[in-house]
């Protein structure tokens, strides 16, 4: 469908209000092709591509690696500097599996927090920390597991004269909501922001039922966190997660991936959520191809290589990006 053409069309014959209202971003990752760690002009780049169409970045660690992935990268020194220049914002995450991870990510953050509280929008303790504790209990983080790393980090914020400069939450799989496991997190008072990770892909759909699904799982998260908050208004939800990989990534069950399927997934649920106001994290920016082989909940190979929404050299894989809605 030509979508945008029609609604030139349309535009010049009736007043026609023309607008995203939900925010866009992307998960951006701290690796070069090779696996090196992006330096601030690395970033620049970066930004200088996605600020044509995102307000806001989101990452998973502030001392990213040191393991197979590669060597240790350090996420806001290089980061911040970038983003305060291209007028973004950006939600930095703090890896919370262990206290190792959780200390040096904590550490690397402070230095950096109070020089930049105007480009630090927020603060994720721990990424689908639940999930992975479901799948393999000796993983990952229980609700009150993760409460507890979160709860350090507040009373660290708040020591640090730094509370209310930037929003403190966590990032989960919409079903970690859904199923009551995020509860004790949810109605804590310790967060006031919540991403909400959501693909119709590894819930193995057909792209035509992808939206429909992806919706379905936003709206069922949302509903269970703001019952058990008893408020609409005291937690912001944003969607912390979403996308579909493209050419050269894996299948998963009725999931098929390629790069049309990704582009009709993109103007089909991602502008359909920032439709409905919802603030929208894509996954990812850039392909990475470093990433090392993984496997999907079901067994199968789930690579995570293809997933940008531009390939790795920062040209588009996509004709166009934007979302246009009539009011
Ligand atoms: C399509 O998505 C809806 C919403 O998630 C779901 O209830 C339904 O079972 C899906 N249909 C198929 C054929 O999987």
């Amino acid at each position: 469908m030509h979508f945008s053409s029609l609604l030139a069309v349309a535009a010049a014959t009736t007043p026609l209000a023309v607008y995203a209202k939900g925010q866009l971003g992307y998960a951006l990752g701290s690796r070069l092709s090779d696996g090196s760690c992006k330096a601030q002009s690395d970033y620049e780049a970066d930004l200088a591509v996605l600020k044509e169409t995102a307000t806001i970045v989101r990452t998973y660690a502030n001392v990213d690696g040191g393991d197979s992935s590669g060597p240790i990268c350090h996420v806001p020194g290089a980061l911040l500097p970038a983003a305060e220049a291209a007028g973004m914002k950006v939600i930095l995450g703090i890896w919370a599996d262990t206290d190792t991870a959780f200390d040096a990510d904590v550490a690397e953050f402070f230095k950096y927090a109070k020089d930049y509280t105007s480009t630090i929008y927020a603060v994720t303790v721990g990424s689908e920390a639940l999930y992975r504790n479901q799948q393999d209990s000796s993983t990952g983080l229980t609700g009150d597991g993760l409460l507890n790393q979160i709860s350090k980090f507040y009373s660290q914020t708040s020591s640090s004269g730094l509370l209310g400069k930037y929003k403190i939450g966590t990032a989960e799989s919409w079903n970690k909501y859904q199923d009551g496991t995020a509860n004790p997190i949810v109605s804590s008072g310790k967060v006031d922001i919540l991403l909400v990770n959501a693909f119709g892909y590894w819930q193995q759909q057909l792209i035509s039922n992808a939206t429909a699904t992806y919706l379905d799982d936003l709206q069922q998260a949302f509903g269970k966190i703001q019952s058990e908050a008893g408020s609409t208004t005291s937690i912001e939800l944003w969607n912390g997660e979403t996308g579909w990989p493209t050419d050269g990534g894996t299948n998963y069950g009725a999931a098929i991936a390629g790069t049309d399927n990704a582009f009709t997934f993109f103007k089909d649920g991602v502008c359909a959520a920032l439709d409905w106001n919802i603030n929208v994290f894509y996954f990812e920016a850039f392909d990475e191809p470093w990433k090392p082989a993984s496997t999907g909940a079901d067994g199968q190979p789930g690579n995570e290589n293809h997933w940008g929404a531009y390939n790795v050299d920062r040209s588009p894989k996509f004709k166009d990006y934007s979302c246009s809605y009539s009011s």
